[in-house]
C-alpha cells in the first residue's frame, strides 16, 4: 500500500501542498480554523505519518537524544535509564540507547554512530578511557552531558555526578562507629576517575582514624563475579575481618553468597557495606546496607540539563553534585 504523503492530503482537500504543511507542522497561525480542521481531519483519515527525516532536515532537529551506558545489565545503569527516558518522553525527545560493555571501541562506533543519525544531544556515562569519545562530541558540535563517571578534558564540560568521596566517607564512619576497624575495601574498575575518589575516601577516613592497612585493599569491576572473586582472595589472606566495604552493590551482593557458602553470618560474623543503593538490595536476603546514590534523580537532572543545552536555555550551573547517605539494612 503506498505511503500517504502531504500531497495526497492536500489534493483531497483542496488546498495546496504548503498549506498541509504549515498545518501539520503547527505553522498554521494564517490558516482559517475550517481548512486547518479540514487538513487534520484528513491526516488521521488517511493514517498520514510525518516523514521524520524530512522534518528533521528542514528543522534540524530530530527530537532524539542518545545515552551512552557501559553494562545495561547492572540494575544502576538500567535505574538511570529509565530516569532519563521517564524525562526525555516528558519533554517531548525519543531516545536511542547504546550498550558499550565499556569497551572503548564499540563506546566510540556508537558514537559515530549517534552523530550520523543527526541526535539532538548525548548523555554519555563513559566506560573507561573515554577522552577520545568526548572529543569526537565535541569536534561534531553534538550538545552533551558525561553522568557519573568524569572525564578530564581539561575544559569544564556539563556533567551530573554523585560525590563519591564523600560517600565513602559515611560509609567508613559509620562502620566505624559500629565498633569495625578491620574494614577490607573492594576497588571499582581500576581506569575510572570515581573509582579513584572512592578508593581516596576509604585511604583517607581510615587513615584519620589509625586503622588504614593497605593489605585490607581488594581489586573490583563492579561485576558480581568480580565480588565474588574479591571475597575469595580476602577469605584466603585475611585472618580477622569485621567488615566488606564494596565500592558497588553488584559485588556486595556477589560476595555475600561466598561469605554465606563458607559458613560466615552477616552481619554476626562479617558486616557488608556496599554503594549504589540498587532496587535489588532491599530485597535481597539478608538486605544490603549500602551508601546510596539518588540514582533516579541523578538521570532526571541529566536530561533536564541536556535539553536545556540542546534549546540554548539559561542553565544556572553546569556541573551538578549529587549527596550520598547510608541506608541502614540487615548486613551491618
Ligand atoms: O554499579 C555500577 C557502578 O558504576 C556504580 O557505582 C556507578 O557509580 C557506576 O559508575
Amino acid at each position: 500500500m503506498k505511503k500517504v504523503t502531504m500531497l495526497d492530503i492536500a489534493k483531497m482537500a483542496g488546498v495546496s501542498k504548503a498549506t498541509v504543511s504549515m498545518v501539520l507542522s503547527k505553522r498554521d497561525h494564517s490558516i482559517s480554523e475550517e481548512t486547518k480542521n479540514k487538513v487534520l481531519d484528513l491526516a488521521k483519515e488517511m493514517n498520514y505519518i510525518p516523514n521524520s527525516l524530512a522534518r528533521s532536515l528542514s528543522t534540524k532537529r530530530t527530537g532524539t537524544i542518545g545515552i551512552i551506558l557501559p553494562d545495561i545489565t547492572n540494575p544502576f545503569f538500567s535505574s538511570i535509564a529509565r530516569a532519563i527516558e521517564d524525562e526525555a518522553s516528558l519533554l517531548g525527545y525519543n531516545v536511542i540507547f547504546c550498550n558499550t560493555d565499556s569497551e572503548i571501541n564499540k563506546e566510540e562506533k556508537y558514537i559515530k554512530l549517534l552523530i550520523s543519525k543527526l541526535v539532538d544531544g548525548v548523555i554519555f556515562i563513559a566506560g573507561g578511557e573515554s577522552e577520545n569519545s568526548v572529543i569526537m562530541l565535541k569536534n561534531n558540535n553534538v550538545p552533551f552531558v558525561l553522568v557519573d563517571r568524569y572525564i578530564d578534558t581539561h575544559e569544564e564540560e556539563y556533567g551530573v555526578y554523585a560525590l563519591n568521596k564523600e560517600g565513602v566517607l559515611q560509609g567508613i564512619e559509620y562502620l566505624y562507629n559500629k565498633g569495625n576497624e578491620r574494614i577490607a575495601f573492594v576497588k571499582g574498575p581500576k581506569n575510572l576517575e570515581l573509582s579513584r575518589q572512592r578508593l581516596d575516601g576509604y585511604e583517607y577516613s581510615m587513615n584519620k582514624y589509625g586503622i588504614y592497612n593497605k593489605k585490607l585493599i581488594f581489586e573490583g569491576d563492579f561485576t558480581i563475579e568480580g565480588g565474588i572473586k574479591a571475597t575469595k582472595e580476602i577469605l584466603k589472606s585475611i585472618d580477622e575481618i569485621d567488615a566488606i566495604f564494596y565500592s558497588n552493590d553488584a559485588m556486595a551482593l556477589g560476595g555475600i553468597k561466598v561469605l554465606l557458602k563458607n559458613g560466615f553470618k552477616v552481619p554476626e560474623d562479617i558486616r557488608v557495606l556496599g554503594f549504589d543503593n540498587i532496587e535489588i538490595s532491599e530485597i535481597f536476603e539478608p538486605e544490603l546496607t549500602t551508601v546510596a546514590q539518588p540514582i533516579y534523580e541523578m538521570g532526571k537532572q541529566s536530561c533536564k540539563l541536556l535539553i536545556d543545552v540542546i534549546k540554548g536555555n539559561k542553565v544556572e550551573n553546569k556541573q551538578i553534585y549529587f549527596q550520598t547517605k547510608v541506608i541502614v539494612r540487615e548486613t551491618s
